[in-house]
């Protein structure tokens, strides 16, 4: 299983003092050194942490970007021009504090075939962010999506409630749909150091995006390192 890396987090902590630190380009150079397939930047219509200049940067690193975006006329022009690695298409509120549900692709079945049409001319693998149920996994087959990325995050919150097993059952069954029909299958949103292990028990992964688990932890394992720098320096 391929691991992809979030990094939307560090651009939310950066924003939050509006200035240019913690650096963006900086965490995806360190990303890029480690075993990551991939770097998944969501850039939303308000913007609210990843900038549209932030993913020139990231790309002139060399970085595959996986660009998380909602299906909107604006946000695919800049696709076009970004030319990522991978679109991953998920729904939008403005209000929510990260990606709610997955996408319901079957009420929209024919918009979503038309505007996947050119990031596909583009050579751009298109990934549909869904929930663990057939009929959105048939219908992003029908619209010929390359991948699913599974929507983990019901099955994230019934871990920390200690029940898990039929939302683990619902992506088992919905992986193994994919892969009958052809589509590759990612999965992501609320997966940590404690459940991940969980995933294995998942047939046919391709790739893990994980974001706020990674980030979360990087402040422990460098805090320490952090404080010594800077007593170094006032002392
Ligand atoms: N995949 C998708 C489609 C997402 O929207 C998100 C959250 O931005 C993730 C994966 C990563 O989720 P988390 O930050 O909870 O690991």
């Amino acid at each position: 299983m391929k691991l992809g890396v979030n990094i939307d987090h560090i651009a939310t902590l950066r924003n939050a003092r509006g200035g240019a630190e913690p650096n963006l380009a900086r965490a995806a150079e360190i990303a890029l050194k480690e075993d990551v397939f991939a770097l998944t930047m969501h850039l939303r219509e308000d913007r609210r942490h990843i900038k549209d200049s932030d993913l020139y940067e990231v790309k002139k690193l060399g970085a595959k970007i996986n660009l998380e975006m909602a299906a909107t006329t604006e946000i695919l022009q800049i696709a076009l021009d970004l030319s990522p690695y991978s679109v991953c298409l998920v729904p939008e509120k403005r209000q929510e504090i990260t990606t709610e549900g997955g996408l319901d692709v079957s009420s929209q079945k024919e918009y979503l075939k038309e505007f996947i049409k050119p990031l596909k001319e583009r050579g751009i693998l298109v990934s549909l962010f869904i929930d663990a149920d057939l009929n959105q996994v048939q219908s992003a087959s029908d619209i010929k999506a390359d991948y699913i990325e599974l929507h983990t995050g019901s099955f994230s919150n019934a871990f920390d409630k200690k029940e898990y097993n039929s939302e683990l059952n619902k992506l088992i069954t919905a992986s193994i749909e994919a892969q009958k029909l052809g589509l590759k299958v990612n999965a992501g949103h609320g997966l940590n150091y404690q459940n991940v292990y969980l995933m294995k028990q998942i047939p046919n992964l391709s790739e893990l995006n994980i974001g706020h688990s990674i980030i979360s932890r990087s402040v422990f394992t460098g805090l320490k390192q952090a404080i010594r720098e800077m007593n170094e320096l006032i002392n």
